[in-house]
């Protein structure tokens, strides 16, 4: 259910500048606060410079992702002195996210530039907090409040078209609680959108000429919302609806829990084509141990078997992982178990993270913490399996034909980018006219070589002289 927009207050229009930290739920979020500042008059730029609104949405996952907001609220704040000074005009500055959400106090002393904090629960919210800040100068607004409303009611729909791969959050928050993460504190509780809301939006967006969604959620695969009998639906019924929109030819989700991966989702990567045989499924730790004191409720034996069932599903199912390295009381031989994870699993992609404490969180309180030095030597190591395994998948492309949907430019004419079924970026060069008409299709390229991260590819017909015909998955 959408609330009808609010009328337009502003005449000349104003200009919004935001930049997005951190994971692919900011993302969605970032265009949902323009949708949501656009009735009141602005519209995107993509420089601050003469930006009257910036916007920074925030992440606050580790320390390094939340000390590049205040570096850049310091780069702001001179900006914005600097336009005062020359008269022209005045630059609001908002911080959303999860930074805002977690430091609001600390945010209001350390950068006292900051006009707004909004937390992502509130964001619905801020055309408000802007026109009260506009209209009483000096006042700053803070709302970080976890509203009994849900922020899903309240925006406005989506305005402007996401492009050929497009993003649509249908679950928020979690209940697991790691002993490492602040994402239940930040983004709180867990909460799955109705599966009505969703497949409108879903509509709507394949509509606006997006052929790929990639749903999300912060444990997407706790998703639960509100089937149309009234009973919660399961992500794996939410899939095989959204795949009935014809239209819609590629289908995502992340990011998954272990633990909620249940044997109707893994039998959806056997029966819905549409759904795409690439899974973000993070671990964090290979050690027992580990896993224990992280509070993940599960071990790795339990990994490996929904490794086993996905593959049985899904013979071609390329994985990816989250890990941390050096949580507290990390020994080598634990490590040694991550290493040796990896191995017996074998990767496509993985993203690995020295462990940052976090404030509020059990495992920041830990007397066992890991020195820096043998974190960033484990990191090391692990970085280097992970990259090897990576290029080897790349690597074993080569010579294939394989479905790639071009959602890219190059940075040089003629250069079109786009993902292969395995999310791998696979690059094509061709004539600027050919790859201007790729722009948002599916087509069948020829894999000419595999780089570190991603694909070099020819179109076919480039290759064979014969004539290229658009394909589906
Ligand atoms: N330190 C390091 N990495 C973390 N992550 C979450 N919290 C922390 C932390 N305190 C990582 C996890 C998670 C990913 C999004 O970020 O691996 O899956
Ligand atoms: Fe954080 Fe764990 Fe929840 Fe993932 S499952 S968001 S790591 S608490």
């Amino acid at each position: 259910m959408h609330r009808p927009a609010e009328p337009k207050v502003e005449a000349t229009p104003r200009k919004l500048f935001i930049k997005t930290y951190g994971c692919q739920m900011n993302v969605y979020d970032s265009a949902r606060m323009a949708d949501v500042l656009a009735p009141i008059g602005y519209g995107l730029t993509d420089c601050p410079d003469d930006a009257d609104l910036v916007v920074l949405n925030t992440c606050h996952i580790r320390e390094k992702a939340a000390e590049k907001v205040y570096s850049e609220l310091g780069r702001l704040r001179i900006l914005r002195d600097e336009r005062r000074a020359r008269n022209q005009g005045d630059m609001l500055i908002a911080v959303a996210g999860c930074v805002a959400q977690a430091e609001g106090d600390e945010l209001r002393r350390r950068a006292p530039a900051v006009d707004i904090v909004v937390g992502p629960q509130a964001y619905h919210r801020l055309g408000g907090m802007v026109r009260r800040i506009l209209a009483d100068r000096g006042e700053r607004c803070v709302d970080t409040d976890f509203p009994v409303e849900s922020k899903f009611d309240a925006l406005p729909e989506e305005s402007a078209a996401q492009g050929p791969a497009a993003f649509l959050t249908v679950q928020e928050g979690c209940d697991k609680f790691c002993t490492f993460c602040v994402v239940p504190y930040t983004r709180g509780a867990e909460f799955s959108r109705p599966a009505a809301d969703i497949l409108l939006e879903a509509r709507k967006l394949v509509d606006q000429g997006s052929s790929e969604i990639m749903l999300l959620g912060q444990n997407v695969n706790a998703y639960h919302g509100l089937g149309p009998d009234g009973e919660p639906m399961t992500l794996a019924r939410l899939i095989r609806e959204i795949a009935t929109i014809d239209g819609l030819s590629r289908l995502r989700f992340t990011t998954s829990h272990p633990r909620d991966m249940d044997d109707d989702l893994i039998a959806a990567f056997a029966d819905t084509p549409k759904l795409m045989p690439y899974l973000h499924l993070p671990v964090q730790s290979g050690s027992n141990r580990i896993l224990k004191r992280m509070n993940r409720g599960h071990d790795r034996d339990a990994y490996f078997a929904v490794v086993d069932k996905l593959r049985a599903a899904r013979p071609d199912l390329a994985l990816s992982s989250d890990f941390i390295v050096g949580f507290p009381g990390e020994s080598e031989a634990d490590f040694g178990d991550t290493l040796e994870l990896v191995r017996q699993v074998g990767y496509a992609q993985a993203y690995s993270f020295k462990y940052s404490p976090r404030p509020g969180t059990p495992a920041a309180d830990a007397g066992d913490q890991i020195d820096e030095d043998v974190k960033s030597e484990r990191l090391q190591r692990l970085m280097d399996l992970i990259n090897a395994q990576q290029l080897a998948f790349n690597q074993a492309m080569v010579g294939r034909l394989v479905p790639v949907l071009f959602d890219r430019a190059g940075r040089k004419p003629g250069q079109i980018i786009g993902r292969s079924p395995w999310l791998q970026a696979t690059h094509v060069e061709t004539t600027p006219e050919r790859a201007a008409a790729l722009f948002g299709q599916t087509q069948a390229v020829r894999i000419l070589r595999g780089a570190p991260n991603g694909l070099v590819a020819t179109l076919e017909h480039e290759a064979s002289g014969a004539t290229a015909r658009p394909c589906s998955t």
